[in-house]
């Protein structure tokens, strides 16, 4: 699907302001897929893509995540997680994507895991540092994602632990293993 029909489609799915943050996702994704190297087609489509399930009902997501055997039991954490398996399994059926890489950026984009691909890691960081994200912290995410995406990597996610841990929200075993799967890149601060 070219770009303009792609982002119509999206944007008849989602609330405005979920739009454009979509819109600066896809942003910044093509900025990180420019600075590091992918390729920022398959960026715009991920990042465009990445939240195209945000919008619909809880029920609706668990049938879909459902139908599909819940293979990551995202189905037993927080509902906030299910959009990205659903996400995934939107963009392969309504939209024909079959690009595994670009599948899997938008179904670990808010749990991450282990053995990211560099598409996988841009939407994640991405999405965590569009500009309009103003959370305490949001600006050294984006300065370690000027020098190494490892490096954001493994910002991002342990800010995501320590945002977790500190509502006492359950974490994701992905979640768990994407931080420590990125600390084995060799950018942790023990590392270094
Ligand atoms: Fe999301
Ligand atoms: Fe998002």
């Amino acid at each position: 699907m070219e770009s303009d029909r792609l982002k119509n489609e999206v944007a008849r799915r989602l609330p405005s302001g979920r739009y454009q943050h979509v819109l600066r996702v896809m942003e910044t994704a093509m900025i990180l897929a420019d600075r590091f190297g992918e390729n920022k087609e398959k960026a715009e489509t991920a990042a465009l893509l990445h939240d195209v399930a945000k919008a619909m009902p809880k029920e609706e997501l668990k049938r879909i995540t459902e139908a599909e055997g819940d293979p990551a039991a995202v189905l037993e954490f927080h509902h906030e997680l299910w959009h990205g398996p659903a996400g995934a399994v939107i963009a392969r059926d309504e939209f024909g994507i079959r690009d595994p890489d670009i599948l899997a950026a938008v179904r670990f984009h808010t749990t991450g895991r282990a053995g990211m691909s560099r598409l996988e890691k841009i939407i994640y960081i991405a999405d965590m540092i569009e500009p309009g994200r103003d959370f305490p912290g949001a600006g050294n995410l984006r300065a370690e994602a000027e020098r190494s995406l490892d490096a954001a990597l493994t910002a991002c996610s342990a800010h995501n632990l320590q945002y977790l841990a500190s509502v006492r929200a359950a974490i994701h075993p992905d979640t768990l293993r994407c931080y420590n799967d990125s600390l084995s890149l060799g950018k942790g601060a023990l590392n270094r």
